[in-house]
């Protein structure tokens, strides 16, 4: 089986201390992971290390095949898609949703060309998989939140990414936008050709069917990693969140509750 992501005894030093602290983890193909972590665990900080936008202080990065440091990132950030609600009101106000979702063709290869009947018929197809066609026309600046949110995951998909990064991208949304985008997401990951996807969250509702895997992340420290009803117990969320947890599982989704702060 193919590895997506092999990390190597990883550490990530600051002035003020280690941030990542002997990250040893494996992704395979076929697999989506979940990335579960209180503020300040070190979550994006390893997606970044995974982007390449920062360096290890020591240990081995290898991502699709490429061994950081002996590869060009930038051919393998081509092959990476990164979705953030930190960049949902950075891009162009005033684009369609439809040249939004075409730019992330070349977004990715950093260069303009004129836009050909390809990209715009599979510009449609993405929005279409993803029942955004109402969308297609109008001006992103004027589009709500999730809107917005499912726009950006249409542009990272326009790439053919093999490797899908959401960071939080349902941060901000309220429930039916939330629910509209894990619908999408959740119809992306099923599909038989899906990038492999990571997935970032606090809200463990947010854990869809078809994420396979979870990595617990504490203080620079996978506290646990594997498959997600394995890694899911009540005692690893406790422990991880410092809340006494119970999660009910409803339609393959858990949900939490909490009962009161253990620490
Ligand atoms: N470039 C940097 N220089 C110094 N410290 C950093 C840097 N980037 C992150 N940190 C620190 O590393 C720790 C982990 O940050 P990171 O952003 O990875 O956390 P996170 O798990 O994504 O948190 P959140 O859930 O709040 O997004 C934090 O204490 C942060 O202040
Ligand atoms: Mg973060």
């Amino acid at each position: 089986m193919d590895i997506i992501i092999d990390l190597q005894d990883l550490f990530w030093n600051r002035d003020d201390g280690d941030i990542l602290k002997g990250i040893n983890w494996q992704v395979m193909a076929g697999e989506h992971w979940v990335i579960l972590g209180l503020n300040g665990s070190g979550k994006t900080s390893l997606l970044k290390m995974i982007t390449g936008y920062e360096w290890p202080t020591k240990g081995r990065v290898m991502v699709l095949g490429q061994t950081y440091g002996a590869c060009e990132i930038q051919e393998v950030r081509k092959s990476i898609g990164w979705v953030s609600s930190a960049i949902r009101d950075e891009l162009y106000r005033n684009d369609t949703a439809l040249q939004i979702v075409i730019s992330g063709k070349y977004a990715s290869i950093g260069l303009w060309k004129e836009i050909d009947n390809v990209d715009r018929e599979r510009a449609h197809k993405i929005l279409s998989d993803m029942s955004c066609e109402a969308l297609t026309d109008k001006r992103y600046g004027t589009l709500s939140q999730g809107e917005k949110q499912k726009i950006l995951l249409a542009r990272a998909l326009m790439a053919e990414p093999r490797l899908l990064i959401l960071d939080e991208p349902c941060f901000g949304l309220d429930i039916q936008a939330r629910e509209q985008v894990l619908s999408a997401i959740q119809t992306l990951g099923s599909l038989p050709n899906a990038p492999t996807i990571l997935y970032v969250t606090h809200h463990i509702e947010e854990i869809l069917p078809i994420f396979s895997h979870v990595l617990l992340l504490h203080n620079g420290v996978i506290a646990a990693a594997g498959k997600k009803r394995e890694v899911l117990t009540e005692q690893n969320i406790s422990s991880t969140f410092g809340v006494q947890a119970h999660l009910d599982w409803l339609d393959e989704r858990p949900w939490l509750r909490v009962s009161r702060m253990v620490r």
